[in-house]
């Protein structure tokens, strides 16, 4: 299936990502720190030890500081069918990961457009068996098929430490970057998820302050 087509789909794009400058300059940075060669479709995986680390405010910054830069078509897939969170961005319940891989179809059936080159598959149903889904994700990985496939594909995967399958499903990732809360995740956490990759090592990792840079008076006066 060609971009074009999903464009055309597309009712409109209602929830175009927008960031602050300086968030983009980070992402490009992020980018690069992944070493990927051009042209070499590599999957990219976003992981981290446990939950609320920020693994969806990467991928989806990532994506769209690629989309936008490269203006190539770049996917967001969402793997973390347990905490699903595209749906709010698409506006409603739609078929996605878990529709596509329980059916046998290609993943372009569930891709949608958010703006004209950044598509995202949402987690879609919810599976009867989350074990049975995730062994089957990781064992077939994700479901090109034989048709058009976006260059850049970010996966918001589930985090490692609360699945056992945690790190089977990372290896559906070509390249894996771990995000962490700076100064909240406990080390040894993050450490024992690296080592429940043993060498499926990620590239990069994100230490990721939640902390607002706001003096307190503006963040009360809202
Ligand atoms: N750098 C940041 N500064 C401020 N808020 C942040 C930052 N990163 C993430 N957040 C906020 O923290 C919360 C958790 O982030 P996010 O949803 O991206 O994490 P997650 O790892 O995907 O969580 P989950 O495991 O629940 O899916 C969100 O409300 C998000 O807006
Ligand atoms: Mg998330």
């Amino acid at each position: 299936m060609a971009i074009a087509e999903h464009m055309e789909e597309a009712e409109e794009y209602s929830s175009p990502l927008s960031l602050p400058d300086e968030a983009y300059e980070v992402y490009r940075h992020l980018y690069g720190k992944l070493q990927l060669h051009p042209g070499s479709r590599a999957v990219v995986g976003i992981t981290s030890a446990i939950r609320g680390e920020g693994r969806t405010t990467v991928a989806l910054g990532l994506a769209a500081t690629i989309a936008q830069d490269s203006a190539e078509p770049v996917l967001v897939v969402e793997a973390d069918i347990e905490n699903p969170q595209l749906h709010e961005l698409l506006g409603g319940p739609r078929r996605g990961l878990v529709d596509a891989v329980t059916d046998g179809e290609p993943l372009a059936g569930v891709m949608t457009p958010i703006t004209p080159n950044l598509l995202v598959v949402p987690a879609g149903s919810h599976p009867e068996n989350v074990g049975a889904f995730f062994y089957r994700l990781a064992t077939s990985r994700l479901p090109q098929g034989d048709g058009w496939w976006p260059a850049v594909v970010i996966v918001d995967l589930p985090p490692i430490m609360n699945y056992g399958y945690g790190p089977m499903i990372a290896g559906i990732a070509d390249v894996l970057l771990m995000v962490t809360r700076a100064n909240v995740t406990p080390t040894t956490l993050v450490r024992e998820a690296v080592a429940r990759l043993e060498g499926n090592r990620p590239r990069g990792l994100v230490l990721n302050d939640h902390r607002t840079y706001l003096p307190s008076w503006i963040s009360r006066a809202g």
